[in-house]
C-alpha cells in the first residue's frame, strides 16, 4: 500500500503526545488514514479532540513540547526521509495549510501584496513583477474585487471574510497538491462561510488538488467531501463516503454528533439533543471506548476494552463493539433504555423518549 503513488497523503498509526506539566497528554492516538488524489475528506469532531494538532502534524508543525510516532507520507514521500534541502520547498509547496484563525497566518504591519508574493518568491524563485501578478490572479480567483487595490492594503482594513480569502489565497500561491484548511470559516457568518466554502470547493476542482477539511460540524462537511472521519479524543471513530456516513452511520458518537446539529431538513419539531457529558481527560484518558461515558450503547464491554477500528463494509471502517443500526448495537440500546442506564453509567431516563 505504501508504494502506491496515486496516494495523495498515507498516514500510518500516527501518533502525538504533549508533555505538559501535569502529565503526558495524548493529542492523538494512532490514526490511519489515506488520501487519494483529487479527493476531499473532511475531519469532523467536538473541540479538542484532535484535529488541529493533527493538520499542523501533516505539515511538519509540531509544537516544542510534542512528540510524534507513526508515518507520514505525502506525494509518495515520507516527511521524516526529506532532506534538509527538499524540507525547505515541501511544506507550503506540496501541502499547504490555512489555519483555523485567520490573523495567526497575517501580519499585521505588512501589506497583503507582500504577503502573498513572500513564499512565491521564496520556494519557486519568482521575480516580483511575476509573483505580484500571480498574486493579482489569485485574489480574482478567491473572488476578491479590485485585487490591485487590496495588495496595497493591510490585514486591518480587509473584513474577516476578506481576510479568510487572502489567507487562501496565500496557502494556494505555491499551488499545493494538498490544501488542509483547518475550520476556515469558524469566524465567520453563516452567509461568508457558505462563500468561502464554495471557493475552496471550486479551486479544488479548478486545480485537482486534494482537500482536508476540518470542521466540528458535521453540517459544513455533508455536501463538501467525497469522504468524511470523525474523530474523538484523538482516535478516528469512523470513516465513510460520505453517502455511506450519512445513509448509515455506525458509530453512536457519529449519530450523537449529527443528532446536536441543526438541520433545516429535518421537520422543524425534531428537538436538537445536545450530547451529555464532556469529552474524556486526555491526560488520563479511559482503557476502553473513549466514548463509552457519553455513549447509549455503552456496555461494560466497552468500558474494559477499546474498540479497533475496522472495515465493517467495504470502505466503511468504525471503531465500535455495539455499532448502530447492527443487531448488537441495537440489543445493547434495548438492554440499556430497559436499565435506564447504560453499562458505563449514564443515565439514559430523560433522554429515553426523546431519542426514540
Ligand atoms: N502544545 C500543546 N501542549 C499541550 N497540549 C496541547 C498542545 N496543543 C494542543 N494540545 C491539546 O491537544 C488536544 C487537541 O487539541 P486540538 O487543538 O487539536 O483540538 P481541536 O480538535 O482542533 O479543537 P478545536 O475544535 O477547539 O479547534 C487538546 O486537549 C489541546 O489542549
Ligand atoms: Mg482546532
Amino acid at each position: 500500500m505504501s508504494d502506491d503513488r496515486s496516494n495523495m497523503l498515507e498516514i500510518d498509526d500516527l501518533r502525538v503526545e504533549f508533555s505538559t506539566a501535569a502529565g503526558s497528554l495524548s493529542a492523538v492516538d494512532g490514526v490511519s488514514l489515506q488520501l487519494a488524489e483529487k479527493e476531499s475528506i473532511a475531519i469532523v469532531g467536538e473541540s479538542g479532540s484532535g484535529k488541529s494538532v493533527l493538520a499542523r502534524t501533516l505539515i511538519g508543525l509540531l509544537a516544542g513540547n510534542g512528540t510524534r510516532t507513526g508515518s507520514i507520507r505525502i506525494g509518495g514521500k515520507d516527511i521524516d526521509a526529506l532532506t534538509k534541502k527538499e524540507r525547505k520547498h515541501f511544506f507550503g509547496v506540496q501541502a499547504a495549510m490555512v489555519f483555523q484563525d485567520p490573523m495567526t497566518s497575517l501580519n499585521p504591519v505588512k501589506r497583503i501584496g507582500a504577503q502573498l508574493t513572500e513564499s512565491m518568491k521564496y520556494h519557486l524563485d519568482l521575480p516580483s513583477n511575476i509573483a505580484n501578478d500571480r498574486a493579482i490572479a489569485l485574489l480574482r480567483q478567491v473572488h476578491i474585487p479590485s485585487p490591485e487595490r487590496r495588495l496595497r492594503q493591510y490585514p486591518h482594513e480587509l473584513s474577516g471574510g476578506m481576510r479568510q480569502r487572502v489567507v487562501i489565497a496565500m496557502a494556494l500561491a505555491c499551488e499545493p497538491r494538498l490544501l488542509i484548511a483547518d475550520e476556515p470559516t469558524t469566524a465567520l457568518d453563516v452567509t461568508v462561510q457558505k462563500t468561502i466554502l464554495d471557493v475552496i470547493d471550486e479551486l479544488r476542482a479548478e486545480r485537482n488538488m486534494s482537500l482536508i477539511l476540518i470542521t466540528h460540524d458535521l453540517g459544513v462537511a455533508e455536501g463538501r467531501a467525497d469522504r468524511i472521519g470523525v474523530m474523538y479524543a484523538g482516535r478516528l471513530m469512523e470513516l465513510a463516503s460520505a453517502k455511506d456516513l450519512f445513509s448509515g452511520m455506525r458509530h453512536p458518537y457519529t449519530q450523537a454528533l449529527l443528532r446536536s446539529i441543526p438541520n433545516p431538513d429535518r421537520p422543524s419539531h425534531t428537538r436538537l439533543h445536545p450530547i451529555p457529558g464532556r469529552p474524556p481527560d486526555l491526560l488520563n484518558p479511559p482503557t476502553g471506548c473513549a466514548f463509552a461515558a457519553r455513549c447509549r450503547h455503552a456496555r461494560p464491554e466497552c468500558v474494559d476494552n477499546k474498540p479497533p477500528l475496522i472495515e465493517g463494509s467495504a470502505g466503511h471502517f468504525f471503531a465500535c463493539h455495539f455499532p448502530v443500526g447492527t443487531p448488537e448495537g441495537e440489543a445493547a440500546l434495548a438492554e440499556n433504555m430497559r436499565a435506564g442506564v447504560t453499562g458505563a453509567g449514564l443515565s439514559l431516563d430523560e433522554a429515553a423518549e426523546e431519542f426514540v
